[in-house]
């Protein structure tokens, strides 16, 4: 096979190498082609753009494989735990059973916040959507660790600043919850694992003491874990782009999490719920919903379903749905959406439309019937999202500073007026 193929323009051959990752795939570098030819290439929404490489990620969406550094998530959300995965995410390897002793031991004594938050989320007005005010406050971790703010500082400082950013976020965002509610906020407890302590925070009050169901810890633990990292996408994306620009981890994050927020990205696990309460509240019909979703006329589309990469099967979904029904069963909770979900993707399987375009339910559409049951509201259904894919964001962040990568800065067809005199007001 050839390293480099030929592009012939005007008159000239110019050589773009092949280059090959592990798994085989291949791309071309065109990181000369501007100074070879005058050319520029254009992918609105890089859908054929690779913008790195990176060594924490592999998918196949056509064979519908995800693997964390080599790892088979199948695997992963059976048997592991989310701090082991965050740790084999960011720092490349499972942890022996002392390096995972003492993340989780740092991790545990990192999670209270500084009381001056506390005035922080009281300038928020209650029906603040708690996906502003969690990234609000991880850019505000900043100003309490100023020594964060250079990202090119030593690995332990570095580690420093992980560990607080994945410590903190879960208390974080159960304050924005307590705080939205009008709830006293409850305090981290270090005698519980990472999931329960933050369903602690959520639902405990000094009226009343809260303890998880397990399987309410473990189903939780399964999301997070089958969410941790799905190499480049909007989100993480916009974390390495604003951390290309030396940002710190935490305005980094911070940006990636408001990239998450939009309802065609992490958004979608409320615009799911949202979209099967209408159609339930309509009398259930979801034929009518799916002629809606195929009709071009219609800005209305099938929330959960598809993905810009898997174009056969999400296979997250594919564990979702079945925990869906293992957890509903197991709490002995009946919720007729899940019904009206079924019905959904029976139909639009069968159907040309969603056969034709490769559109599967993608991770989204169970997760939030799985949340709904654990008793965490709608809106925060994206935050949860976020707490999942903080190591992701943290590893590609790392990983970005580790290479050296240049300030992210695309190019652009210019489409706009040529140049023109300036008009004077009398004359416009
Ligand atoms: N309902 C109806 N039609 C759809 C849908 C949908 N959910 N998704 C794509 N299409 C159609 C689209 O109209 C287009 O049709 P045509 O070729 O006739 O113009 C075709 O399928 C290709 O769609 P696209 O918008 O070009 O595909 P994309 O790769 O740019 O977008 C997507 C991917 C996920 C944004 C899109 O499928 C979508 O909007 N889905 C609903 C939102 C959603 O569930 N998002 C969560 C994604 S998974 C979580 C995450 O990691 O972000």
């Amino acid at each position: 096979m050839s390293d480099f193929a030929e592009l012939h323009y005007n008159g000239e051959i110019i050589k773009l190498p092949v280059v090959e990752g592990t798994e085989n795939e291949k791309a071309l570098d065109i990181s000369k082609l501007r100074g070879q030819s005058g050319l520029i290439t254009i992918d609105p929404g890089y859908k054929n753009t690779g913008s790195t490489r990176s060594a924490i990620t592999f998918l196949d969406g056509e064979k519908g494989i995800l693997r964390y550094r080599g790892y088979p998530i199948e695997q992963l959300a059976e048997k592991s735990t989310f701090l082991e995965v965050a740790y084999l995410i960011i720092f490349g390897k499972l942890p022996n059973k002392a390096e995972l002793e003492e993340w989780t031991d740092d991790i545990t004594h990192h999670t209270l916040i500084h009381e001056d938050f506390k005035v922080l989320l009281e300038g928020f007005p209650s029906n603040a959507h708690p996906m502003g005010v969690i990234s609000s406050l991880v850019t505000s971790l900043t100003a309490f660790y100023p020594e964060s703010l250079d990202p090119s500082s030593s690995p332990d400082e570095v580690r420093t600043s992980i560990v607080r950013l994945m410590a903190k976020l879960p208390t974080i965002a159960a304050w924005a919850y307590k705080n939205e509610i009008g709830q006293p906020l409850m305090y981290p407890k270090n005698n519980l694992d990472y999931c329960g302590n933050f369903l602690n925070m959520m639902f405990s009050t000094p009226a009343e003491p809260y303890s998880a169901d397990p399987v309410v810890t473990n189903a939780l633990t399964k999301l997070l874990i089958l969410h941790a990292e799905h190499e480049q996408n909007c989100s993480t994306s916009t974390v390495r782009i604003v951390g290309s620009s030396h940002a710190s981890l935490y305005a980094s994050v911070s940006a990636g999490m408001n990239a998450l927020w939009g309802p065609l990205h992490g958004g979608a696990n409320q615009a799911v719920i949202e979209m099967l309460e209408a159609i339930k509240a309509d009398g259930g019909d979801a034929d009518k919903y799916l002629a809606k979703a195929k009709d071009k006329n219609d800005p209305f589309r099938l929330m959960g379903f598809g993905h810009r990469v898997y174009k056969n099967f999400d296979p997250r979904a594919r564990i979702i749905k079945k925990a869906a029904d293992d957890v509903l069963g197991k709490l002995g909770v009946s919720d007729p959406i899940l019904d009206i979900a079924k019905k959904l993707e029976e139909s639009a399987l069968a159907d040309p439309y969603f056969v034709e375009r490769k559109l599967y339910p993608n991770v989204d559409f169970y997760s939030g019937i799985i949340y709904r049951a654990l008793g965490i509201p709608t809106n925060m259904f994206t935050v949860m999202f976020a707490m999942g894919r903080l190591p992701g964001w943290v590893g590609q962040w790392k990983e970005m500073r580790e290479n050296g990568e240049p300030i992210g800065r695309p190019r652009q067809v210019y489409t706009g007026e040529n140049e023109r005199n300036y008009v004077d007001m009398s004359n416009r």
